[in-house]
């Protein structure tokens, strides 16, 4: 049966899923024979005039913190709510979550998206994992946010994020950026941001396929646009409030892994994946708090900015792998090593070249986090340090006089 079904790479601008949406097709199958419409017409499928079962796929994340991984499993009928999903397991020693002899792991269902890619009532399952006996395994950094985000003072807060996730495409046997020629470099920075055209823009169709993608799912997405080094491309999660907005922009990354496996190109969340003078990938994070949307909330930006120089190294080390090499103060970042921030009216010419940018309308924006950062952690480290955390009074004189602050 494998000998008629051959493996075609598809040149990127013609890949033709985008048109397929809901149901994602399996594109990489060819034949003469009718192999390839035969699989494709029974992918589509449609279950549920024949039986109420439905297909959940459990996604959790990996021993490396950043890796995505996912199995299936028949669910007896459409359901809505994660609490009415069984808890499932796996065997950690297979994804680097075993330290200790028993390697079993279990899986909490958290929250529910529609799955895109089976279309139909089948469902989308972000999970976390635990130990036989109920602790969170050291990888689970959703289950500490969610306490985080469960203490009152943060509730009545209600903490909004909007965050942006840049990614880099990669040519699957070269590892090298989509668009780019093989062993050699495009012409320099400039005309990629947001551009048209076939000499400047590459992989538009996964980056749209994925956009559609995520709103079918449920997912809060709000944009996309080509990013400055060719081949790199963002889309904007939010508003989505406290613990969700970790949930979607993983639910969202595990889309564009398997939209990206589809189309046989490689997704790269690295922060610098190219040295040298090319723009590295972030994973800026919006974020307001009800009284910074209120009347006088600059006043509470303002002391937020003075607890966050405070902890800038804490927040520095929670937020991405590699992000030294990205962080350099260049290429529209600011220094790792020293907090920077701008008021609205600063005139300062490159607010791009600050760690946190505040804005008039009732939020800051940490330009900080890598493009490889743990959602979970960053959002929730961020209500921690501007909502439940207190300074020594003498650190706060100290910061103020630093940033030159009045609070
Ligand atoms: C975040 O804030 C910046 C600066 O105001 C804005 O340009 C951007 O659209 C916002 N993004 C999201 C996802 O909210
Ligand atoms: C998604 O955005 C809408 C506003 O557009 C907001 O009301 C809703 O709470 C958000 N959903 C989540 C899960 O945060
Ligand atoms: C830090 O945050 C806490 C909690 O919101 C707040 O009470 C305090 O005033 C903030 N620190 C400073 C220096 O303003």
């Amino acid at each position: 049966m494998h000998r008629h079904i051959g493996l075609t790479a598809f040149p990127v601008k013609h890949l033709p899923f985008a048109v397929c949406l809901p149901w994602l097709i399996v594109l990489a199958v060819k034949s003469d024979n009718g192999v390839v419409s035969r699989l494709e017409d029974l992918l589509k499928l449609d279950m549920a005039p024949f039986t109420d079962k439905i297909i959940a796929e459990y996604i959790w994340i990996g021993g490396t913190g950043i890796d995505i991984r996912s199995k299936s499993r028949t669910i007896s009928r459409p359901v809505e709510y994660p609490s009415e999903l069984p808890k499932w397991n796996y065997d950690g020693s297979s994804t680097g979550q075993a330290p200790g002899e028993d390697s079993e792991v279990i899986l909490y269902p958290q929250a529910v998206f529609k799955d895109p890619f089976r279309g139909g009532n089948n469902i989308l399952v972000i999970c976390d994992s635990y130990t036989p006996s109920g602790e969170p395994i050291p990888t689970n950094k959703r289950c500490r946010a969610a306490q985080i985000f469960s203490d009152q003072k943060v509730i009545d807060e209600v903490p909004w994020y909007g965050i942006e996730q840049e990614y880099t495409l990669l040519q699957t046997n070269v590892k090298w950026p989509l668009g780019w020629p093989v062993g050699g470099y495009p012409g320099p920075q400039g005309p990629y941001y947001c551009a048209v055209g076939a000499d400047k823009s590459f992989g538009r169709d996964i980056s749209d396929a994925h956009y559609k993608a995520c709103l079918y799912a449920g997912i809060n997405i709000s944009g996309t646009n080509g990013e400055v080094m060719p081949g790199q491309w963002e889309y904007q999660v939010g508003p989505s409030v406290g613990i969700e907005a970790g949930d979607h922009i993983w639910c969202s990354r595990y889309i564009l892994e398997r939209i990206t496996e589809q189309a046989g190109v490689i997704l790269s969340l690295d922060p610098k994946p190219i040295e040298g003078d090319w723009n590295g990938a972030g994973c800026h994070t919006n974020f307001s708090t009800k009284s910074m949307r209120e009347e006088g909330g600059y006043e509470v930006i303002k002391k937020a900015i003075l607890n966050l120089s405070l902890r800038h190294m804490d927040h520095i080390s929670a937020y991405g792998e590699g992000n030294e090499r990205r962080l350099t103060g260049k290429h529209e970042t600011a220094n790792i090593n020293t907090f920077s921030w701008t008021e609205p009216e600063a005139g300062i010419a490159d607010r791009r070249c600050l760690g946190v940018v505040v804005d008039d309308l009732g939020y800051l924006e940490d330009r900080r986090p890598a493009s490889n950062m743990d959602p979970y952690v960053v959002t929730s480290l961020l209500a921690e340090t501007t909502i439940l955390w207190q300074p020594s009074l003498e650190a706060e004189a100290r910061a103020a006089k630093e940033l030159q602050l009045q609070v």
